[in-house]
This record gives structure tokens, C-alpha cells and sequence, in this order.
């Protein structure tokens, strides 16, 4: 593998279906990835930086945004980081830590890839991550808009009836229909000057979900993947982008030589138009974003 010199670039997105009004976050989250390619020119800080400024911006699904699940209660978070250097860390249904893109970042120094539920959460406390914040009005609302489309009649989850939930519920609490779904991500690509890849996503899951419910963004080659010809990161409805592989499949396509807009599209193109999905990647050469919903996003390259 060669590592030429070469501008750094960064692609990072806010979810496909999440509102554009929210791409300011996007945009800081660029900006600041490429500060810390200025400062040390390695793209996986560079990710990890952009993806912990999108956890803590509060109106995105990851981090302090992330979804409620369905008790109304419970926030479980998945999030992974992947480089050109050998790193790889992802972490699932955990609770409680405010970052868990920084989780998946230390877990990449363990003997392992991926820890899980509690034992994640034990290691977030034994090296010192901080807590989440306490739930906020707007993911309390964002619960209650889910819970009224779970009542109706309309899918919330493309090709299952809603009813399908309460026959199979696991919480402790019973469901209770009161009164959008959430599918969305946030992610990172980065190619660093010195012609290394890097990944990272984070995501409060999809809803509506049973607790214990993981989705693509922490399973490798799927959600994310990097490799010596680019980094892919996938957002959208978890249970049908691991069926393709998709960030594998499309880093595939990249490699092989095939145009980074066409590889993405051809990407897009594997789901029915009932499945939101959205993919960012960034290749020696190129960089760019897809989706077949609006989905925020923030290009940027070094100068
Ligand atoms: N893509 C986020 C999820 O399905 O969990």
C-alpha cells in the first residue's frame, strides 16, 4: 500500500431522513475534523472529532440526541471506528455514556473489537467516560410522535405491522400507545494527507426497536468499513443495510475502479424506495454523499 501525500478530506452526515436544517451541525463537525487533520494529520482522530462534535449536538439520532426506545424510558447506542492503520473498535446497546464513538475508539486498544450491553458500560466507567446527560424535552417528544404512528395504521417500519411490537415485547414496563421513525445515524469518512482511511458512526438505533436491538452501524462492513482505497459509512434502516453488506459492497465497487458518485447511486439502488438509506465515502481521489431521502451532510478538503 502506498501513502503518497495528499489533501486530507472529510465527508460527514447527520442521517438519512434527518432534517437539512440541522446541517450546521455537519458543517462544524467537517470543520473541526479538519483542524485536527491540521494539528496531526491522523484521519481517525480527524473522524472520532467530527463524529463526538454530531453525539453532543442534541437534535441528531446518536449521542445526546439519541432516540428513546420503546418503553419511553431506555437509550441504547451503537457506534464504531475503523482505519487504514489496524484500528477497530465498535460498541453496542450500551447505555449511559455520552460518547459512544469515544467508547469504540478505546475499545480498539482492548484485545477485542466490540463489547456489548453492560460489560460496554463497566468499561466506559472504569476509564473514566462521562455519563449521558439526563433526557432532554426534545427526545421526550420525539418518543411521543413515534408512539402516536405506532397506534395508526401506517408501518413505521417498512413491511411490518405495528402490531407486531406488542406481541413480541420485551421491556419491563407494559406498551403503552398513548397518542417518525428514527433510522438515522451520524458518520464520518476521512482521508488523511498521509493517504491513510478512517470511519466512524455512532447511532441512538432505530425505532421503533425491542430492547436489545442492534442495527448495521457498529457491525463491520456494514455500516462502515475502511480500507486501502477509501472508507464508506452507511445510514439507515439497520436491518436491511446488513443484508447487503453495504459499506463493504460499496467499497467494493470503489476499488475496483468504478466512480465514487456511481458506486455510491448503485449503493442506494440496492433498497426499495420504502427504506431510507444514505451512504458518505471518500477515495484516493474522491469524496461524496448519497441518499433517497434529504440527509445532512458537510463535504470539505484541505487546501
Ligand atoms: N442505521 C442505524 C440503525 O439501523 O441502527
Amino acid at each position: 500500500m502506498s501513502h503518497t501525500k495528499q489533501a486530507g478530506a472529510v465527508v460527514v452526515h447527520g442521517g438519512a431522513g434527518a432534517s437539512v436544517d440541522h446541517e450546521d451541525a455537519c458543517v462544524l463537525a467537517a470543520r473541526r475534523a479538519l483542524g485536527q487533520l491540521e494539528v496531526n494529520g491522523d484521519a481517525l482522530d480527524a473522524a472520532i472529532i467530527a463524529v463526538t462534535t454530531l453525539e453532543d449536538d442534541g437534535r441528531l439520532n446518536a449521542g445526546s440526541g439519541a432516540v428513546l426506545c420503546l418503553d419511553g424510558a431506555t437509550v441504547e447506542m451503537d457506534a464504531s471506528i475503523m482505519d487504514t492503520r489496524g484500528r477497530l473498535g465498535a460498541v453496542a446497546c450500551v447505555q449511559d455514556v455520552k460518547n459512544p464513538v469515544q467508547l469504540a475508539r478505546a475499545i480498539a486498544d482492548t484485545p477485542h473489537w466490540m463489547l456489548a450491553g453492560e460489560g460496554a458500560q463497566r468499561f466506559a466507567r472504569a476509564i473514566g467516560l462521562p455519563e449521558s446527560l439526563p433526557l432532554t424535552e426534545r427526545q421526550r417528544a420525539e418518543h411521543r410522535k413515534l408512539m402516536a404512528q405506532m397506534a395508526g395504521s401506517v408501518p413505521v417500519m417498512p413491511g411490518v405491522d405495528n402490531s407486531v411490537f406488542g406481541r413480541i415485547w420485551n421491556y419491563n414496563s407494559p406498551l403503552e400507545l398513548p397518542e417518525a421513525s428514527a433510522c438515522d445515524t451520524v458518520g464520518a469518512v476521512v482521508r488523511g494527507p498521509d493517504g491513510h482511511f478512517a470511519v466512524a458512526t455512532s447511532t441512538g438505533g432505530s425505532a421503533p426497536s425491542l430492547l436489545g436491538r442492534v442495527g448495521d452501524s457498529p457491525i463491520i462492513g456494514s455500516g462502515f468499513f475502511a480500507g486501502p482505497e477509501g472508507a464508506v459509512a452507511a445510514t439507515g434502516i439497520g436491518e436491511h443495510i446488513v443484508r447487503h453488506l453495504l459499506a463493504r459492497t460499496v467499497y467494493g465497487w470503489i476499488a475496483e475502479g468504478m466512480l465514487l458518485a456511481q458506486a455510491l447511486q448503485r449503493g442506494i439502488d440496492l433498497f426499495g424506495k420504502d427504506v431510507a438509506v444514505g451512504l458518505i465515502a471518500v477515495s484516493r481521489q474522491e469524496s461524496g454523499a448519497c441518499s433517497n431521502r434529504g440527509m445532512p451532510q458537510a463535504r470539505m478538503t484541505q487546501r
